[in-house]
Formats: structure tokens, sequence, C-alpha cells
């Protein structure tokens, strides 16, 4: 079944008389079960397919199906909405709140989506569980390593049960060893049936993926000369 389905995408910025193209007919399928690493130089256009894709913006032309419903013509509240429900995020820079427990933290999306209390605890607490954090609920982000902080937001992303997990530079912030539980993680959810969406620019990330598309200045490009790949990464 199909999750996620672009057609002729495209995003222009303006500002004043200039005007920034930095989409420029993207078309994209994701199915469910699918584990797909978007690619490109700075500047190439992934914050903002990735903005798209997230429904933390809305295209300026073409169509966006998340689950069969399009929603390349919503509005803000009803784009908080889909994010709400369908929608985990992993940010480069964690997303924690710094004065809040990891508990506290996790439950977060379920207090937005009305969530009651008990359950809200226990859902939070099985997030924790299942990325390997049950003896650190009570720790708030800065009593955490880089690393721990990361499951902690992958908690907060997987628990509202959402369709699609999407992961912006997910292990930019992360050593080494860290990068490896994160990336075994991501793998453990993509088997377990998750749909993984992640940009990145690292090799290490992206051969984990099921699939990797490249971002050029707003297109994608399958096919590229090596030579040309090496000059541009
Ligand atoms: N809010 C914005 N207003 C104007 N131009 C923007 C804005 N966001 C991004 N751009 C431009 O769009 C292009 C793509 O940017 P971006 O999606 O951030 O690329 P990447 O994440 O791959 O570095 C760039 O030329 C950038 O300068
Ligand atoms: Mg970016």
């Amino acid at each position: 079944m199909t999750l996620l389905s672009m057609r002729g995408v495209r995003k222009t910025y303006s500002t004043g008389s200039v005007s920034v193209e930095a989409l420029r007919g993207i078309d994209m399928d994701v199915e469910l079960g699918d584990y797909l690493a978007i690619m490109g130089p700075s500047g190439s256009g992934k914050s903002t397919l990735m903005h798209i894709i997230g429904c933390l913006d809305v295209p300026t032309d073409g169509s966006y199906l998340l689950d069969d419903v399009d929603v390349s013509a919503m509005d803000e509240r009803q784009l908080a909405d889909v994010r709400n429900h369908k929608i985990g995020f992993v940010f480069q820079q964690f997303n924690l709140l710094p004065a809040l427990t990891a508990l506290r933290n996790v439950e977060l999306p379920l207090l937005y989506a009305g969530v009651k209390r008990t359950l809200r605890r226990e859902r939070a607490m099985s997030a924790l569980e299942r990325v390997g954090l049950a003896d650190r609920v009570e720790h708030r982000p800065g009593e955490l390593s880089g690393g721990q902080q990361q499951r902690v937001s992958m908690a907060r992303a997987l628990v509202t049960d959402p369709a699609l997990i999407l992961a912006d530079e997910p292990t930019g912030a992360l050593d080494s060893v860290s990068t490896n539980d994160i990336l075994n993680l991501f793998q453990e959810l993509n088997d377990a049936g998750r749909t993984i969406v992640v940009i990145t620019h690292e090799d290490e990330v992206s051969k984990r993926a099921k699939r990797v598309v490249h971002l050029y200045d707003g297109q994608f490009r399958e096919a590229m000369e090596p030579a040309l790949a090496g000059a541009m990464s």
C-alpha cells in the first residue's frame, strides 16, 4: 500500500523581487514499510522537501497524498492535526524540552492529542522501554548523553504510533557509537513494519536504508555519473 505520493511538487520562495525555486517537480512514492534515504548537497532542497513531507509547509504547485488524503491544500490547523496523528519527527538537535523529564517529553504529543493521563504515562513508558531507556525516564535532557537524548526523541516520535517516521540528519550531532545505536533502532523499527524517511549527508546512514534518492537543485537525479556524484558530495 502506498503511504505517500507526490506528483509535480514545486516550491517557490518569494522574498521581495527575488524568487527561488527550491523544488522543481518532485515525483515520489513511498510504500508502507519502506525505508528511504534522501541525500543531496547543501541548498538542494532537502529541508524544503522534508517540510512538505512532514506537513510543516505546503507545495506551491503539485499534489501530495498522505495516507490517501490530499494534504497539499490544507490550512494550518488541518496540517497540525495530520502531523500529530500521522508523523513522528526526529531532528538533528533532538528538540527536547530541557525542563521536562524524558517521560514528560515523550508524553507531550499524547497530551496534544488529548490522551488521558494514565494512558499517556503507560504509552510513554512503553515507548521509552522500546528504545532501551526504561531506567532513565525521570532524567532531564541535560542529564542524558546525546545518544540517549536522541533515543528519547525517537520514543517521542513513536509514542503516537504514527504511519511515518521522518528524520532530518538524525545522527548529525552524535558520535559513532551513538550513531550506530540509533541506526540499529531505525532498523528494528523498519523490521517491525514502520515506514521511515531519513534525510542525511552520511553514507553510513543512507546505506542502512532500503532505497536512496539523490536531490540536486530541487529535482531527483537517480542515475548520476560517478565522477559528478563524487564532485558534488
Ligand atoms: N524560507 C525561505 N525563503 C527563501 N528561500 C529559501 C527558504 N528556505 C530555503 N530557501 C532556498 O531554497 C533552496 C533550498 O533550500 P533548502 O531546502 O534549505 O536546502 P537544503 O536543506 O538541501 O540545504 C536554497 O536555495 C535556499 O536558499
Ligand atoms: Mg537543510
